[in-house]
């Protein structure tokens, strides 16, 4: 099976990832008419935004039906995690129409972490030592809490939004914590806990495109999940995010292959799970060893808006082969150059922020930038914040402090109420 030469594509979510897929989708020579469901601010500029929420299966369908879609591209978990693959692989009607993405069950890597870590376990890939408690074993908690040394590391289960990772300094505030969650903190989430080993080291992203059989690694990313300059304060969604991260050299990326994405791939095949989507995998490397801290069955946010930038091959090509099993023969090219992203949000994010606020100056900023929307809208012809994150100024160079350099330059002329954003992005690595 091949796709016809020019395609339509339904592209699913609406963040600052969406803008960038739409971004790449658009580049591409095989494409004829690109839907994003629901898309933002920055999408309607190269499709049709459609408001059908991301996880109204039949309404999707209904949208590819009428719309003669070829082929869906899913951005976020949750629809993934609901089965938006199977619902188009059990439906009559679009049963051929090819979703990129896993299946639920491939989905569940992220949708339950006790579910990745067993997973990591029955094909020995390197991670955190562990054990996982229901409000049943929560007296089995307490006591390997006491077993491990300061500091704690406490997760919920299931999807929480990027906020069900806790690090307690003490154990009284992780016995506290373990409590709180199994309590209902986090909802279902938290009905399972797992509780880790915490690993000391320097983080990093690597991103998988797989058919199931084969696999192309894209770029690598780093990201800056706090919300504060330093690494400091509650986490976020992502504040920032460069490609390539300087440590992931040849020889640790060896070792990443042959301990993880190999054994990650034929673990899926062996337990007989579909996966033919992106598989995101958060390393610590821990003295020169990568130990993955979590799967995500999708690509990063903020972390796309620089891996995609960098990708030069074409887009709705790599997709068609993820989806029908032509991986092998596809040429991924990259480019050598640095890319940086700088995101911009409301005031109050991660907590409470106002929403419909006025965004100006974005004609002059996109000059030698791109500015991916995260969070907007066009109200009545105006452009308005949406969301905590607003933006995330992207630019190429060939270093990264000029790429860097960029990014600050366009967010300088960008314009909202209370705009905040961390000016210390990549300088760790600098
Ligand atoms: P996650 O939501 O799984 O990405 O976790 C949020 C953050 O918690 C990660 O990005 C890490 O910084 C940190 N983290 C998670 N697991 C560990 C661990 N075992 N050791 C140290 N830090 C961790
Ligand atoms: N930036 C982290 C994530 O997309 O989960």
């Amino acid at each position: 099976m091949r796709l016809p030469a020019k395609v339509n594509v339904l592209l699913i979510g609406s963040g600052g990832r969406e803008h960038a897929f739409a971004w790449k989708i658009v580049q591409s020579k095989r494409l004829q008419k690109l839907l994003i469901a629901p898309g933002n601010g920055g999408t309607q500029e190269l499709g049709s935004n459609v408001e059908v929420r991301t996880t109204d299966f039949g309404s999707l369908e209904q949208l590819v039906l009428r719309n003669n879609i070829h082929m869906v591209v899913v951005g976020p978990e949750e629809p993934l995690c609901k089965g938006i693959y199977d619902y188009f692989r059990d439906t009559e009607s679009v049963q051929f129409i090819p979703v990129v993405g896993p299946s639920a069950a491939g989905a569940m890597l992220e949708g339950s972490k006790d579910f990745a870590k067993a997973f990591m376990d029955r094909h020995k890939i390197p991670t955190a030592a562990y054990r996982s408690f229901s409000r049943g074993t929560i007296d089995a908690g307490y006591e390997f809490l006491a077993s491990l040394k300061a500091p704690y590391v406490l997760k919920a289960d299931g999807l929480a939004g990027g906020k069900g990772v806790v690090i307690a300094a003490t154990l009284e505030e992780a016995r506290r914590e373990l409590g709180a969650m199994l309590g209902g903190k986090f909802g279902k989430a938290g009905e399972r806990v797992i509780v880790e080993q915490f690993l000391e080291g320097i983080e990093c992203s690597v991103f998988v495109a797989t058919d199931g059989e084969s696999y192309k690694i894209l770029p690598t990313a780093k990201d800056y999940k706090r919300i504060g300059e330093g690494d400091k304060g509650p986490n976020t969604g992502g504040m920032g995010a460069v490609s390539p991260v300087p440590f992931a050299d040849e020889a640790f990326m060896k070792k990443v292959r042959l301990r993880i994405i190999e054994p990650t791939i034929a673990g899926l095949k062996a337990e007989k799970i579909e996966y033919k989507g992106f598989i995101f995998i958060g390393l610590m490397n821990v003295g020169g060893e990568p130990q993955v801290i979590e799967y995500n069955v999708r690509m990063g946010d903020p972390e796309t808006e620089v891996v995609f930038p960098r990708i030069e091959s074409d887009m709705v090509d790599l997709f068609e082969a993820m989806a029908l099993g032509t991986l092998d023969s596809y040429r991924l090219e990259v480019s050598p150059q640095v890319a940086a992203t700088v995101v911009c949000v409301s005031e109050g994010y991660p907590g409470d922020y106002v929403k419909g606020l006025p965004v100006s100056g974005l004609e002059t900023a996109c000059g030698k930038c791109l500015v991916f929307h995260a969070g907007t809208t066009v109200i009545d012809g105006q452009l308005v914040t949406t969301g905590g994150r607003v933006f995330a100024a992207t630019s190429l160079d060939d270093t990264m402090d000029a790429a860097l350099r960029k990014c600050y330059a366009a967010i300088d002329k960008i314009s909202y109420q209370g705009k905040y954003f961390r000016r210390d992005i990549g300088k760790d690595l600098l």
